[in-house]
């Protein structure tokens, strides 16, 4: 088995290539100036099964373009399976034609996905909320691994966790929570909103028999962008008394200001997954992507 890793995967290749006890082969990917991509592998043939790692982010788009260039070429050059290892999967959160006109682009991506000669592919926490199991399957064309990474995030906190309560930022995240939670038996429940009038909005715990008040709690999401979901659960969670606050995230983006705003909120601590590169990264991915390529291959 060959091992690849693209401009996005390369923080994550040489933990793979030993647990795997794969041959690892290297990419050389840059830009030309008009902002084209060049990409090139540093082996004529590849006749063996291919990891192709590549996170989809910073960049998404060229990122993207990459992975298109390397897997088409891999397939050119005597690869076998193509398996895209993507820890983090961009264009997921539009799954749907939410307002008339707009493009559904996890459809269009997962389609390119396929047609450069991908087999399987294996990611984490993808945000398919709406899309289960053989749906998957079906706007991949290929098998597809969405893993969790929320038990991991749950055991990183160490003891602490023991007297925490997961909580979700908002209704979507309810299943992070609950997959979080599971890990340790602990009580779980998520922000929800609540139409009070055509105006007015409240957020609210959604499981009115839990009680916050004086606990500890974890927040649990798949991404933190902006930061914004993340602080206004803290305010939230503030305001009905809560003790000591944890985040844990899985593919911390952390776009321009974020981790500012989330420095501001003073929350006891905040740490990520290395599915993407980034200054909170403390909990490592690459047992949970081995075990996944162990169960494909
Ligand atoms: C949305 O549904 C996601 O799960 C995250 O909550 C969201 O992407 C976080 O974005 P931001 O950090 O910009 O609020």
């Amino acid at each position: 088995m060959i091992i690849a890793g693209l401009s996005g995967g390369k923080h994550l290749v040489d933990s793979l290539v030993t647990k795997l006890r794969a041959e690892r082969v290297d990419v050389i990917s840059r830009f030309f100036p008009d902002g084209e991509i060049y990409v090139k592998f540093e082996k004529e043939d590849l006749k063996d099964d291919l990891i192709l790692l590549q996170s989809m982010y910073d960049n998404p788009n060229s990122k993207l373009i990459e992975y298109f260039l390397a897997a088409k070429t891999a397939k050119e050059l005597g690869a076998k399976r193509i398996i895209g290892v993507i820890p983090y999967m961009a264009y997921a959160r539009q799954d749907r034609r939410f307002k008339p006109g707009e493009a559904i682009s996890i459809k269009i991506i997962a389609d390119l996905i396929k047609k450069v000669g991908t087999d399987y592919i294996v990611t984490i926490d993808m945000h398919l909320h709406r899309l289960r199991g053989s749906e998957l399957h079906d706007i991949f064309g290929v098998p597809v691994e969405n893993l969790t990474a929320m038990p991991l995030l749950a055991r990183a906190l160490g003891d602490k966790i023991k007297e925490c309560i997961v909580v979700g930022p908002d209704d979507e995240a309810l299943e992070f929570a609950k997959a979080a939670a599971s890990e340790f038996n602990l009580p779980y429940t998520n922000l929800s909103k609540k139409r009070i009038s055509d105006r007015e909005v409240e957020i609210v715990l959604s499981d009115k028999s839990i009680d916050v008040k004086d606990k500890d709690v974890l927040i649990v999401d798949d991404i933190v962008s902006t930061g914004g979901t993340i602080v206004k659960a803290v305010e939230i969670l503030r305001s009905l008394g809560v003790k000591d606050i944890y985040v844990g995230i899985s593919h911390a983006l952390l776009a321009p200001g974020a981790l500012d705003r989330i420095n501001r909120a003073r929350i006891n601590d905040f740490y990520a997954t290395n599915t993407v590169k980034n200054p909170l990264a403390r909990v490592d991915v690459s047992e949970l992507l081995y075990n996944a390529i162990r169960r494909l291959i």
